[in-house]
């Protein structure tokens, strides 16, 4: 094994013709271009580094007419079986996005024999399972490093850098366009309609948004990492999810007046015999790190029994980032192939005959503080009725403010911060609050970050 890679470094040493490692690419979109833009970019340096030589050797793209100019000696077919192919291809890279036909192609390579890099968490965190089978059976790797934060290497850290730890949480705000759209209402006091109308416009935003905006994609992203940390099986419809569309400006401002940030955030913390899955929008205290990330970045949070607290911060989207950890993969492919190391590192850190089953958390059972906004008529013993049902859940104040003040008895919002509580007896609490006479609105109920 070792003599491979000693006799590939001597080629480059003595100058010899090197290996050459090609890569086939279906989706030649914002990704895959990002893809070819880095190989481009680092075609001098990548050689130095891997004693290899990595070329883009084909290109399917069902739309795309011509490449540009420094990509036209690149062959551009238009369907993705033609890459699968083939037989001159090593590395399959699937930037499609979806779910079909991006599996059938995954499916078709790996069937094909070979390795597969993909971006597509989507896929992976609904049809993993599948995938993963299918490779480890033949004998392939899959990379899939872009799949979750960008140009972050997470997926390296959490797999290699932290193999070594038991994971005890997770926490992050994997989403760029939440994280932009919160951080522009939170600065500017906009709406999230406006914000969202005005990222769209800019072509920040996908038309279709909701995947970023209620979390989907966030959601996608935590199973894949629960997967890897805990050595489970999970796809995203287990994770609990809230996301950020009814968000107001008026909670963003009471947020900051309690000395929070509001934040999209996706949680796991592992119970042992259950583990918590949520992307919910959270209170984050404005001194701690996650509420200082903001625009378009993503900031990933791993306490780990050894390492401690690790958190990765950078660029969560883009072209060229993303096309950076797509790169990444390919290169360790490469490498594993040169030096006939494949399979060295299962793609999900554990062993695959060692997934355990694990209960996921109900919500009821979770346990932690509370903001309330309540929308009462003013007027007297209506805090009194809300702190007694309260009190009859067991649930603690720590902190109350009334905004403004209506003679007439108009409706005013009433903001109760509370100590830890099970979110069972907070339910039961909000659920009879919302019956009574002087209760205008249904209560707005966030949770708020707690480092455990
Ligand atoms: N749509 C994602 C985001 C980027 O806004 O962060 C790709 O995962």
């Amino acid at each position: 094994m070792e003599n491979a890679c000693i006799w590939n470094w001597n080629y480059w040493l003595r100058g010899v013709r090197m290996k050459e490692i090609k890569v086939g690419l279906i989706g030649f979109g914002t990704v895959g271009q990002g893809l070819a833009e880095v190989l481009f970019m680092q075609q001098e340096r990548m050689p130095k580094r891997t004693g290899m030589r990595i070329e883009l050797a084909a290109i399917a793209d069902k739309s795309a007419k011509a490449l540009p100019e420094r990509f036209a000696h690149i062959p551009l077919v238009q369907n993705g079986q033609d890459v699968i192919n083939n037989p001159d291809i090593d590395i399959v890279v699937e930037l499609i996005g979806g779910i079909e036909p991006a599996k059938s192609f995954m499916l078709a390579a790996i069937a094909a024999g070979k390795h597969v890099v993909t971006a597509n968490k989507a896929l992976l965190a609904q049809e993993g399972r599948d995938i993963f089978a299918a490779a480890a059976a033949k004998g392939v790797c899959v990379g899939f490093e872009a799949s979750v934060g960008g140009g972050i290497p997470v997926i390296k850290a959490l797999r290699e850098g932290l193999v070594a730890n038991r994971i005890l949480s997770i926490s992050g705000i994997m989403n760029g366009t939440a994280n932009y759209i919160l951080s522009r209402m939170t600065d500017e006091g906009i709406p999230f309609a406006e914000v969202l109308a005005e990222a769209q416009r800019l072509g920040f935003a996908e038309a279709d948004p909701s995947y970023d905006v209620e979390g989907i994609d966030t959601a996608h992203k935590l199973a894949i990492l629960m997967s890897m940390a805990y050595g489970m099986h999970i796809t995203h419809r287990e994770v609990n999810t809230e996301g950020i569309s009814r968000i107001e400006p008026l909670d963003i401002e009471l947020a900051r007046e309690f000395g929070y940030r509001i934040k999209l955030l996706a949680i796991s913390r592992n119970h042992g015999d259950h583990v918590e899955a949520r992307v919910h929008p959270t209170m984050v205290p404005q001194d701690h790190l996650l509420a200082s990330i903001s625009g378009a970045y993503n900031a990933i949070h791993f306490h780990g029994d050894c390492a401690g607290n690790i958190l990765l911060y950078g660029l969560g989207a883009g072209k060229v980032p993303t096309g950076s950890a797509v790169a990444a993969d390919v290169v360790d492919i490469a490498r594993d192939i040169a030096c006939g190391s494949i399979g060295r590192v299962p793609p999900l850190s554990y062993l695959s005959d060692q997934f355990t089953p694990r209960r996921i958390t109900p919500m009821d059972e979770l346990y932690g503080p509370y903001y309330f906004r309540f929308t009462v008529l003013d007027q007297p013993g209506v805090l009194a009725s809300i702190a007694g049902i309260l009190s009859e859940q067991d649930i603690s104040i720590e902190s109350v403010i009334q905004k403004g003040r209506k003679e007439s008895g108009g409706a005013v919002p009433l903001v109760i911060v509370t100590h830890a509580a099970q979110e069972s007896s907070v339910e039961r609490a909000l659920a009879r609050i919302n019956t009574l006479e002087a209760v205008t609105a249904p209560a707005v109920k966030i949770r708020i970050f707690e480092d455990e």
